[in-house]
């Protein structure tokens, strides 16, 4: 069962079944015109963006007009009627998937529609924001994704911020995120060397993320945030939680508690105090996600095996324990002396204890030694091996699986 993100439990509006939003064609129910997006619509001011409005209620007063003067260059202020015709009113034939946050939904942008933007396909967030969290949330990806660009961060072409509107346009992802790959039980198995690359991809974003002037803090490291590419190379998606690190003398910042259950570092759970160790921590269950085929927490597993940090742990040790949690759809295909180190890099980064923890350009350095062994696990069976096809907009019978899949999820919530 997939772990969601905790967020504020807010009221949900008319469109939802049992929690979830009902999807079709965009004509959401939306309370007529919300308080929130009145005081968006009186308070039009502008002056320039930075980080510190993410953590002022005043940033609920900027329009698309506002951001396209304060983040400038690089990035697209769309109307919401051109993204309606580019993903043909968001139809369900062009979702991607659902998040705690609303759909996503593929569309083409020609090159006709602004200068400079290049013909291409995109995936379009519509963001489900149900009062300032949300909208903050929006915001912080805005200004994060605005402000950074790496190989390794996805690629924020645009926004839409109109009345209580807030999407989000991305440079589209031809293999959708990891947790699909993973997870899902259509998916063909990721060979050894294809997780490695991913592993390597995804801690170069965070060791990047780490290294900036004043370091961010991504906050939520996960499978379903790691985008790949046609070639597989990962992208993190997804900035709404990131926050700047500490500065000066401060070792930490503190935060009320947000992120995915099962992902999040524990003295941040406990404390509130929060550090890019807390991302190591993270990263080191993704690297077990890798390794073992299971997800950061099943509920579907007997209790003992539910979590799959405490699960792991005591196997991480030794080769001779690690291959009886090594993910069998690898079918014994893999580095012996690569899952070993990789098992006791991810012990390092799941340390209770956040300074034992490496710091990510050690973690990247530690995987990239890694690539080039061959020392290949004697094959215990084949897994059934079918060709990879271009990931487009999900085929019905896919879509309705996705769906189930998301359904499965435990609900949404924050501790705090
Ligand atoms: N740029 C993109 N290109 C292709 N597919 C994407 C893109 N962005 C998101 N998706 C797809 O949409 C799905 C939903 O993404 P979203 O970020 O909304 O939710 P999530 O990461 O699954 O959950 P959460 O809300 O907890 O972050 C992703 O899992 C992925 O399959
Ligand atoms: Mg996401």
């Amino acid at each position: 069962m997939p772990s969601r993100r905790w967020k504020p439990m807010t009221a949900r509006s008319c469109c939802t079944v049992e929690g979830q939003t009902v999807l079709g064609t965009l004509s959401r129910c939306r309370p007529s015109r919300s308080e929130f997006s009145k005081k968006v619509a009186e308070l039009p001011s502008f002056r320039r963006l930075s980080f510190s409005d993410l953590s002022s209620s005043s940033s609920a007063r900027f329009n698309n007009e506002d951001l396209a003067h304060s983040i400038g260059a690089g990035l697209y202020a769309f109307q919401l009627s051109e993204l309606r015709a580019i993903t043909h009113d968001f139809s369900s034939n062009f979702l991607l998937g659902e998040g705690g946050f609303g759909t996503v939904h593929k569309g083409y942008v020609d090159d006709k529609m602004r200068p400079g933007l290049r013909a291409q396909a995109v995936a379009v967030k519509l963001l489900d924001i149900e009062g300032l969290q949300g909208h903050r949330e929006w915001l912080a990806e805005v200004i994060f994704l605005g402000k950074l660009r790496h190989p390794h961060l996805v690629k924020l072409i645009g926004y839409c911020c109109e009345d209580e509107e807030r999407l989000l346009v991305y440079e589209f992802m031809p293999r959708g995120s990891l947790e699909n790959h993973l997870f899902r039980r259509m998916s063909v198995a990721l060979p050894w060397n294809t997780r490695l690359k991913i592993a390597i991809g995804a801690a170069r974003g965070l060791a990047f993320l780490h290294g900036a002037e004043t370091p961010v803090i991504y906050r939520d490291f996960k499978a379903s945030n790691i985008l790949l590419d046609s070639d597989f190379t990962a992208k993190l998606s997804d900035f709404g939680l990131a926050k700047m690190g500490p500065e000066g003398e401060d070792t930490h910042v503190t935060t009320r508690v947000m992120g995915t259950q099962g992902y999040a570092a524990p003295e941040y759970v406990m404390t509130g105090h929060l550090t890019t160790r807390s991302d190591v921590y993270s990263f080191g269950v993704v690297l077990l996600e890798l390794l073992t085929g299971r997800r950061s927490v099943d509920k579907n597993k007997p209790k003992s095996e539910e979590k799959l940090v405490d699960w792991a742990r005591p196997y991480l040790t030794s080769s001779r324990k690690l291959r009886f949690i090594m993910d069998p759809r690898l079918a014994g295909q893999y580095s012996v002396k690569g899952a070993r180190e990789a098992a006791s890099l991810a012990l390092q980064c799941i340390s209770p204890m956040p300074k034992d923890r490496p710091r990510m350009p050690a973690v990247v350095e530690a995987l990239e030694s890694l690539q080039h062994l061959k020392d290949m696990a004697v094959s215990c069976g084949a897994w059934p091996a079918t060709p990879i096809s271009g990931r487009t907009a999900l085929s019905a019978k896919n879509k309705l699986e996705a769906m189930a899949d998301t359904r499965r999820r435990p609900m949404p919530f924050r501790l705090s």
